[in-house]
């Protein structure tokens, strides 16, 4: 039975700082950035957005076209979490009124775990064919300022609805994955702040490329010239073009890498670059960045994907594009809300990063800045009060 994805809807926040600006204060060569990391904007959460602010502003567009009656399913990734205990997907489905006949859950593997969700998501609707998956990641990349990692940094949810007759992409049934216990990337629960181990992280991140493909390869024969386009999880676009390298390298293949890499990977890079990482929902950024951006048709083509998650787990996977996806594209929308973005100064952009959610128990109301569909409009008694915007 086919299962994957019919829906794929990409948010972020209304504010964004451009990395010359960063650049200018923290006495960085700009094209250390735009060229050596191959980032030019990041995207910036004001104070009244969090994880599910934006998780349901971009599940939002998917259930105003396909309605919540069948949806029994949500999945929510995040490495961002806002609660211990309850799943930031509950706050979802109260905000988009899901079905009580719905189960919902938070799943967390740094940024690989919206692959696993999409993974088990498509097994469950299989066990139960007229029924609907939704499957969010969600995610704000914080690390301390003036750190290595700063302009990488970003914030951005997808929403993809999987069900058994998918109209954007087929999901194969072959993987290779490779877990490995290690400190490359992690933030302790008492840190709001990642901290991380930043060229050794990129070795380990290539490293996992290399054994989930080899098993990859191995299962199905396939080599990387099967995938009209390969997408990846995309901490800063030269990563996913390094990797693309790598395999391509581990595939024997020496000349004309840097034109095969921007064939089969330049389309899905442009999103993130002016959005930064988006963590568990960076690959499926890339994925949608590529439907609306390529020129090429995709119809029946097979895209590659691989997925990273610090700590480590890869997983190098598969899927076949469905005839007609065009139509099922938010395309227009997406562009939109990355062309319509307000640019913060420096000084606002370090005023926004220094604000926390307060801890005392006391009741807040939060400054309202341009959001989404929904924003975080306070704090009672310890409690979030989301409210729809518009
Ligand atoms: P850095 O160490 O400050 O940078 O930060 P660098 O000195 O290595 O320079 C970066 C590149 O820019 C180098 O190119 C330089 O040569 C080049 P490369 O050798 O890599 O090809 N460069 C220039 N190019 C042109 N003009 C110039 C110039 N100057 C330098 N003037 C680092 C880089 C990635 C370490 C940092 O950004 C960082 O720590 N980032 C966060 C960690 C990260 O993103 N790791 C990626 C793999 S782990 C992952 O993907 C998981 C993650 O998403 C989390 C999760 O799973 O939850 C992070």
């Amino acid at each position: 039975m086919r299962t994957g994805i019919d829906r794929i809807s990409f948010y972020t926040t209304r504010y964004c700082l451009d990395l010359k600006d960063l650049a200018a204060a923290r006495g960085a060569d700009w094209k250390k950035y735009s060229v050596g990391i191959g980032q030019e904007i990041m995207g910036i959460p004001p104070p009244d957005e969090d994880i599910v602010t934006m998780a349901a502003s971009a599940a939002k567009p998917i259930i105003d076209e396909v309605g919540v009656d069948d949806i029994d399913l949500v999945l929510f990734a995040t490495e961002s979490s806002i609660d211990q205990s309850k799943s930031a997907g509950l706050f979802v489905h109260g905000l988009l009124n899901l079905p009580s006949r719905c189960r919902v859950v938070e799943l967390k593997q740094a940024c690989y775990s919206g692959t696993i969700a999409l993974r088990m998501a498509a097994m469950m609707v299989a066990a139960s064919p007229s029924s609907k998956a939704l499957v969010i990641c969600s995610d704000i990349a914080r690390y301390t300022l003036g750190s290595p990692g700063e302009p990488t940094q970003g914030c951005g949810a997808v929403a993809m609805l999987v069900t058994t007759s998918p109209a954007l992409l087929s999901l194969d049934p072959e993987y290779g994955v490779h877990a490995e216990d290690v400190m490359d990337f992690w933030r302790p629960n008492y840190r709001e702040e990642a901290f991380v181990d930043g060229k050794y992280s990129t070795r380990i991140y290539l490293n996992s490329a290399t054994e989930s493909w080899k098993q990859y390869t191995a299962l199905t024969g396939r080599t990387l010239s099967d995938f009209a386009r390969c997408c990846y999880h995309i901490p800063f676009t030269n990563m996913a073009s390094k990797a693309h390298d790598r395999l391509l390298k581990d595939s024997g293949v020496i000349e004309d890498r840097k034109a095969i890499i921007e064939a089969q990977v330049g389309e899905s890079l442009s999103y993130n670059r002016i959005t930064g990482n988006t963590y568990t929902a960076s690959l499926y950024e890339g994925l949608a960045c590529l439907f609306d951006t390529t020129q090429e048709p995709l119809d029946d083509k097979r895209l590659g994907f691989f997925s990273y998650g610090s700590g480590s787990v890869g997983e190098f996977f598969s899927g076949v594009v469905t005839p007609g996806y065009r139509s099922s594209l938010y395309s227009a929308r997406h562009k939109h809300l990355l062309e319509s973005r307000i640019a913060v100064d420096i000084q606002q952009y370090e005023d926004i990063f220094n604000l926390s959610i307060p801890s005392d128990g006391w009741d807040y109301s939060f400054t309202e800045y341009q959001t989404g569909s929904f924003r975080l409009a306070g704090m009672q008694a310890h409690k979030r009060i989301y409210e729809m915007v518009r």
